[in-house]
């Protein structure tokens, strides 16, 4: 029975975990030693088979995930001069995600589990966002301040312990990466949108009147993206209806500074209203230049900490996994071979 794994089962504080990843199109696979430590972490994805249709289609990643997931995780191992034997449980994102796509990853983690009776640890993606501040890191601690800032969800979110967290605000329609991947697509970048309109507005200046959204506004820690975004669409068109010339530089600039300036005021207001001094940050949008710039300026100014996972945790990536499936490990959440993807799941 695989629940006898469960029965006989001791907790390692330096656990190696080998942690799995397939929500969107990247497949990944780390390992991760005591929650913390990196040994390896590889990424596969089939974002270039994505490129002519203008975004992920589902099931061009789920048949991806098919034959990368075995791949990756090889890799991983070898990586790290490990065995399968070595590791001491396997986390998976089980969510949220593409259905299909997340379906891979957790059968394919279900199958090793079984094969080799190792607990199984159900990861949800958006906390191992969170969770990868903590990866190379041993500084950091909860309390702090996380700005949560991905394709699907963009939020403020008090990070009380490992476990526990309260939501300060978030977004009431569109998540920040999903508005500049639309953005991206009115101004012909190719997708995915996000560092193509960053280096698009490297060249640009921020001199085109866009929405504040909840700018300003310092009893509201939510966020709005929907309009800004209309609003770009807008005034990109109409260019384009009255023959004039849009500069494609500047709109992008103009766009970026909206979006982001947005959520960093938000994120150093709720930090020091609740007089945290530590903020972080994950999420792919977190990699942007310009967000990580003005967090740092921001945080310098007002002697905050601040924990920037490197660009590459940011975005989607196995090491995330193994550091909230660590958390989850010491915690003894465990799995049965009954686990399930869910294409949506609690934020936190
Ligand atoms: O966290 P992530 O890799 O996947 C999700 O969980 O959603 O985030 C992907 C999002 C996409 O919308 C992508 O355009 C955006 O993050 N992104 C960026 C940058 N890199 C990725 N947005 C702005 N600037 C970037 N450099
Ligand atoms: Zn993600």
């Amino acid at each position: 029975m695989f629940t006898d794994v469960y029965s006989n089962l001791k907790i390692k504080k330096d656990a190696l975990i080998l942690a799995i990843e397939s929500s969107c199109d990247e497949t990944a696979a780390a390992i991760v030693k005591g929650g913390r430590e990196i040994l390896s972490n590889e990424i596969m994805s089939s974002c270039s088979e994505h490129v002519k249709f203008g975004g992920v289609v589902p099931e061009i990643a789920s048949r991806a995930h098919t034959t990368a997931v075995s791949v990756v995780t090889d890799r991983a191992l070898k990586t790290a001069g490990v065995s399968l034997d070595d590791v001491d449980a396997i986390a998976v994102t089980y969510g949220a995600g593409l259905l299909g796509a997340l379906l891979v990853g957790v059968s394919y983690a279900k199958s090793l589990a079984f094969a080799k009776e190792l607990p199984l640890v159900p990861v949800s993606h958006i906390r191992g966002h969170i969770a990868a501040c903590y990866l190379n890191n041993p500084l950091i601690e909860p309390p702090f301040i996380s700005l949560l800032a991905s394709g699907g969800h963009t939020a403020v979110i008090c990070v009380k312990s490992y476990t526990e967290f309260d939501i300060i605000g978030q977004t009431l329609d569109d998540a920040v990466g999903e508005a500049f991947d639309k953005v991206a697509r009115v101004l012909g970048l190719e997708y995915p949108g996000g560092p193509n309109v960053e280096r698009l507005a490297a060249t640009g200046q921020n001199t085109i009147e866009l929405p504040k959204m909840f700018k300003g506004d310092k009893n509201n820690f939510n966020f709005t993206y929907s309009g800004l975004k209309t609003a770009v669409i807008n005034y990109k068109h109409t260019c384009e209806q009255r023959g004039e010339a849009c500069n494609d530089a500047d709109l992008a600039c103009s766009f970026q500074c909206a979006a982001i300036d947005v959520l960093v005021e938000k994120t150093i207001t709720a930090a020091r209203r609740m007089n945290i001094k530590t903020i972080t940050a994950g999420g792919g949008v977190a990699a942007n230049g310009y967000l990580r710039a003005r967090l740092e300026q921001e945080c310098l100014s007002r002697k905050i900490k601040l924990f920037l996972p490197p660009k590459k945790l940011c975005t989607d990536n196995a090491a995330m996994i193994g550091a909230e499936g660590y958390i989850q490990y010491m915690q003894g959440n465990f799995a049965g071979l009954d686990l399930n993807a869910q294409a949506s799941v609690p934020m936190c």
